[in-house]
């Protein structure tokens, strides 16, 4: 039997996954596309997995709700081990875990209502069960108006509201979202982002959320594992991981922020490059900022402040610094040292 409902424990994650492997063979190669992935994912929280391209996100969360197999590994809902259910009963698994992706995959002949009704025409709902339920789902997403229009006279955001509409009609209890918002402008992006918080907050839903924009992490996810070829490189919660972020690749999805400063950086150091452009971070619950006369008397030579940012993540205030000091005394392990813990991160960018 799946247990859903009123029988979830909520000390036990919603989904748990144990050393999980994924090849796919192709020709005579083969990929290893996730390698020994250890998550919890927690109940009624939204999760958050980035990456860049061909990472392996979308193979992870394909293999959550079985449209890709496992090679290696287990994956368990609500304590249910996903290999050994039974056709019936992995059927009506998927019914509880809906899925929007990056192109939303509407049916272009079809109207909004009928791409609504699509998954519970299909699972033998009779009319008259099917239209209330799909005039309530259109209307959480705010599209009664559009109900008898065609995807093609929909904007790229409310496209994606169709999707999102169609993927809860059966109640689902997990949505898996892939690259939901890469399409979509700005101002879609915002709307879409702020109807998933909605749907996890009033209906308790568990989202997981694919995406390689830190910025759609940074508006809605709890918490975040970064992968890298196929491996979970990084974890925590969103505010830690952008106040403090360990990894290369993590510092390097978060460097959107730098790439509009006013000099060109160089990676090497080198007689004639004399200034070197540091990124200082702090994270404070309070709206209070470290005191920057103390920590820029620290360097002991003049500081140039390029950039100053400030972003409220889940109640923290996280605050970036970029400056340029001159390099010929710094030393940087030093000064981490001094700085700690007001400023919690202090990366070299590069040379000028
Ligand atoms: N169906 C498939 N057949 C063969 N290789 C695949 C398939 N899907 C993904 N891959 C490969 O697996 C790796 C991870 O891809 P994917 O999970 O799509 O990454 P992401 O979603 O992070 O871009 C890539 O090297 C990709 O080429
Ligand atoms: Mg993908």
């Amino acid at each position: 039997m799946v247990s859903f409902g009123s029988q979830v424990d909520f000390t036990v994650p919603h989904i748990k996954i144990r050393n999980l492997d994924k090849y796919y063979d192709i020709q005579n190669t083969q990929i290893h596309a996730l390698k020994n992935i250890n998550l919890d994912i927690p109940q009624g929280k939204i999760f958050g997995i980035i990456g860049k391209s061909g990472a392996g996100k979308s193979s992870l969360i394909r293999t959550l709700n079985g449209l890709e197999s496992i090679s290696k590994g287990q994956i368990l809902i609500h304590q249910q081990d996903l290999a050994q259910l039974e056709h019936a009963e992995l059927i009506q698994l998927r019914q509880k875990i809906g899925m929007i992706f990056q192109h939303f995959n509407l049916m272009s002949a079809k109207t909004v209502y009928e791409n609504v009704a699509l998954p519970l025409k299909i699972a033998g709902y009779s009319k008259s069960e099917i239209e209330p339920r799909v005039k309530e789902v259109l209307n959480l997403v705010g599209l009664s108006e559009k109900i008898e229009n065609y995807p093609s006279q929909l904007s790229g955001g409310q496209k994606q509201r169709v999707g999102i509409a169609r993927a809860l009609v059966h109640h689902p209890e997990i949505l898996l979202c892939d690259e939901a918002t890469s399409a979509l402008d700005p101002e879609s992006t915002a709307v879409v982002l702020s109807l998933l918080k909605e749907i996890n907050q009033k209906l308790g839903i568990t989202i997981v959320l694919i995406t390689h924009e830190m910025q759609v992490i940074r508006e809605i996810c709890d918490q975040v594992v970064v992968i890298e070829q196929g491996e979970i490189v990084e974890a925590g919660q969103v505010w830690s991981v952008f106040s403090e972020p360990q990894q290369a690749i993590t510092q390097e999805l978060l460097s959107f922020e730098q790439s509009d400063l006013p000099v060109v950086l160089h990676k090497d150091i080198t007689p004639e490059r004399t200034q070197t452009i540091l990124k200082l971070r702090y994270s404070t619950t309070l709206l209070e900022c470290p005191d920057f006369k103390i920590i820029f008397e620290q360097f002991n030579v003049p500081v140039h402040l390029y950039r100053s940012h400030i972003d409220t993540i889940q109640g923290h205030f996280i605050g970036s610094l970029i400056i340029a000091v001159s390099n010929t005394t710094l030393n940087l392990f030093a000064l981490k040292k001094v700085l700690a813990p007001a400023i919690t991160d202090l990366e070299v960018l590069g040379y000028v």
